[in-house]
């Protein structure tokens, strides 16, 4: 079975309902048939970001019109303590964005490896100096630009021991890049999904990453701050030498709401299997969206499946409806345990844990725990460890 994301023209946002049923939902004149909804584009992608298709530039969803030509620092809120490097600078620091260099790749570019002058922030041979992440946004692409800004503008001024340290940008014609402080222990999704036997997470270094990523939200969520991050899922988790979890990716991020309003509302942008299914239907998002993403991750950690998977059999494809058939029977909880985790935790442990993940995944919305909660029963399953 193929998962289908429908992207509405008219009103720039996704669904993974049928154009019908997301036309019955706003209420607009209802043909009946899928031929008959000429504003649909119908994108097949399978564990992918829900985002517009490269061909359509954002002219189209109603954006203003821009080019790169106009796009220009100004932009880019003033904090002193972020760097614009050059372009020959980070060209320098990974060796010409050379293939030995490359870290990963995510739909925003490809992130390389490079070295900088701790001090004078400036490019150093490879090698000598201070490790860091360049991330190059495929050139020549308008649809990162405002994912670029959003990174610099929110990571340019929070700083949390879970988040990310962004360290500069480059803004050089049609290149956008940005230097990240370096994770070496890569990110989550590569240790659950990708490691080979010998370096396998153990029960009480995933308990570790989930307390550090919830901490991360709950700082993001607090009333001072008020941001909601949208794109928490494992590959944006990323590990220090002593698997610290550090959330990384603020180009979907916006600022919560205030006042009496309760939600902002957003074209619909994730990755599937991710996002809540109230996020999905109506545009509606809230910290209760972070919270949900959270659950799914959680589960992710304990089961060491994928949110979304298309190899398991079809009534396991999809990890949280999977989860909640063995909701019924605490015994049968080990059943979703990893089995590499087999011999380190107890019953009591892992039920917790996923009973934590099931009420950060409720259908509605305001039975979810807040993430200060959340942190608050991780610490506790910690605590229990020691
Ligand atoms: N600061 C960093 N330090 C070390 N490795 C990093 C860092 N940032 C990213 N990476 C590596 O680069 C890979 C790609 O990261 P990127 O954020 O571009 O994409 P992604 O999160 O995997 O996918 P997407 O953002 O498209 O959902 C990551 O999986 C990770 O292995
Ligand atoms: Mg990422």
């Amino acid at each position: 079975m193929t998962n289908t994301i429908y992207f509405n023209l008219d009103n720039a946002s996704y669904s993974t309902s049928s154009p019908d049923s997301i036309l019955s939902h706003h209420q607009h004149d209802h043909e009946g048939s899928r031929a008959a909804s000429s504003s649909f584009v119908v994108a097949e992608e399978i564990n992918a970001w829900i985002r517009p298709p490269s061909w359509l530039n954002r002219d189209q969803v109603g954006k203003p019109d821009q080019s790169f030509s106009s796009f220009n620092e100004g932009e880019i809120s003033h904090y002193s303590h972020l760097k614009s490097f050059s372009l020959k600078q980070l060209r320098i620091a990974t060796k010409n964005f050379s293939p030995d260099c490359l870290l990963g790749q995510g739909s925003f570019g490809k992130v390389f490896k490079g070295w900088i002058d701790e001090y004078k922030l400036t490019a150093t041979k490879p090698g000598r100096g201070t490790a860091v992440a360049v991330k190059r946004l495929h050139q020549g692409s308008l649809q990162g630009h405002e994912e670029w800004l959003a990174e610099i503008n929110y990571l340019g001024k929070l700083y949390h021991l879970n988040l990310v340290k962004l360290l500069g940008y480059c803004l050089d014609n049609q290149e956008r890049l940005l230097v990240y402080e370096f994770m070496p222990e890569g990110s989550l999704d590569n240790h659950l999904f990708w490691s080979n036997s010998y370096c396998q997470l153990s029960w009480s270094i995933r308990m570790k990453i989930a307390l550090g990523a919830a901490k991360a939200l709950a700082f993001l969520h607090s009333a001072e701050v008020n941001v909601i991050h949208r794109g928490c899922q494992n590959s944006n988790i990323l590990l220090d030498w002593n698997y610290n979890a550090k959330l990384s990716d603020f180009g979907l991020a916006r600022d919560g709401p205030t006042g009496d309003n309760s939600h902002v509302y957003t074209s619909v942008m994730g990755t599937y299997g991710y996002a809540c299914p109230e996020y999905i239907a109506t545009g509606r998002l809230t910290a209760e969206s972070d919270v949900y993403s959270f659950g799914v991750v959680l589960l992710e950690i304990l089961s060491g499946r994928r949110a979304k998977d298309m190899l398991w059999p079809s009534n396991q494809q999809n990890l949280v409806d999977w989860v909640m058939l063995y909701l019924s029977d605490n015994q049968r909880i080990f059943c979703l345990v990893d089995s590499r985790l087999d011999g380190q935790y107890s019953l009591e442990k892992a039920q917790k844990v996923v009973h934590l993940a099931v009420q950060c995944l409720a259908n509605k919305a305001k039975l979810r725990p807040n993430m200060d909660v959340v942190v608050t029963a991780l610490e506790q399953l910690q605590e229990s460890i020691k």
